[in-house]
């Protein structure tokens, strides 16, 4: 069991758990997730380490209520408990001094990729970071983000903070005034991560996306977190989850993202569909 030391609302439906995981905290990386289930009934799902501290044994997951299992976490409080937390799992994030990285996240994708850009600017790097979700309401970690960036960009989609539009926009502008830019890692909806790709294709600039695919077991055994990568299957699980975002087949991922919508919308929140 897996004592969740501290639950917060970190801003409408995205919920912050520090949990309780003394081994998954003594090794884990940045670009690392766990596995969890809540209780014997429930169904595993991958969460990415948003935070940990090696001292005192803990993880921070961050989440957003979006179907069944992240709704019922959702009703979960202070003191409660998880059943399983297994990792840490998948790739770590090469982490080197590579000169100026930009750090993308859009929505929930923002908590991912905190402390990728925390381990870039600890090894040395100038960090740009750029941040988006759809309105001011629902941005999360700004204050985390600006202290391990050197610069940070606000984007929302309606303009209600920062700049209005999309992550991509400051990228652009970044790109025409001549940034010369050594690596990007961009975390988010599949759309977002795409768009990313294409914007750095032509200029040569290395992407790295994190793939989100359904996962189940995380360890390589179940196949389904395949995606196509450069023409080669690969499981995200193991193999990543980041992978060069030039080479990802988005159009395949996408549709297999919505394999099992009909059977999720008929999921009340409560857990009664796993039992
Ligand atoms: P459902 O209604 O069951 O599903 C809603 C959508 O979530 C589905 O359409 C599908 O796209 C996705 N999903 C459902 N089940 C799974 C599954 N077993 N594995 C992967 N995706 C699934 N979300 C966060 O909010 N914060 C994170 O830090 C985070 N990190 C992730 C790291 C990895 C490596 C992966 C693969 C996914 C991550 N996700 C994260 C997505 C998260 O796993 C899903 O939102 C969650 O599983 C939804 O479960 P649900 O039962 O609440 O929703
Ligand atoms: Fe089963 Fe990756 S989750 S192979
Ligand atoms: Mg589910």
């Amino acid at each position: 069991m897996y004592k969740i030391i501290k639950a917060e609302e970190l801003s409408a439906g995205v919920q912050s758990f520090i949990v309780e995981a003394p081994l998954v905290a003594r090794k884990c990386q940045a670009g690392q997730f766990i596995i969890l289930r809540i209780d014997e009934a429930g169904e595993r799902i991958p969460l990415t380490i948003a935070d940990y501290d090696r001292e005192k044994g803990t993880i921070q997951l961050i989440f957003q209520e979006v179907g069944d299992t992240t709704k019922q976490m959702g009703k979960l409080k202070t003191g409660d408990y998880l059943l399983d937390v297994a990792g840490p799992l998948g790739k770590a994030t090469e982490v080197e001094n590579f000169g100026t990285v930009v750090c993308i996240g859009g929505g929930i994708g923002v908590a991912p990729v905190y402390p990728i850009a925390r381990a870039y600017k600890n090894a040395g790097n100038r960090v740009i970071s750029i941040i988006g979700a759809r309105n001011a309401d629902l941005l999360i970690m700004e204050k985390e983000m600006r202290s391990v960036s050197d610069e940070l960009f606000i984007t929302t989609d309606d303009g209600s903070a920062g700049h209005k539009g999309l992550v991509v926009d400051p990228l652009k502008d970044m790109i025409a005034a001549g940034e010369k830019i050594a690596r990007v890692m961009a975390i988010g909806p599949m759309v977002m991560m795409r768009g990313v790709a294409e914007v750095t294709r032509p200029h040569g600039i290395h992407t790295l996306v994190s793939l989100n695919p359904i996962m189940v077991d995380g360890t390589g055994m179940c196949g389904g977190c395949r995606c196509s990568v450069g023409g080669e299957t690969k499981f995200a699980c193991v193999d990543g989850p980041e992978f060069d975002g030039h080479q990802v087949d988005f159009n395949g991922l996408m549709s297999r993202a919505r394999m099992y919508h009909t059977q999720e919308r008929q999921c009340k929140g409560d857990g009664s569909c796993h039992k």
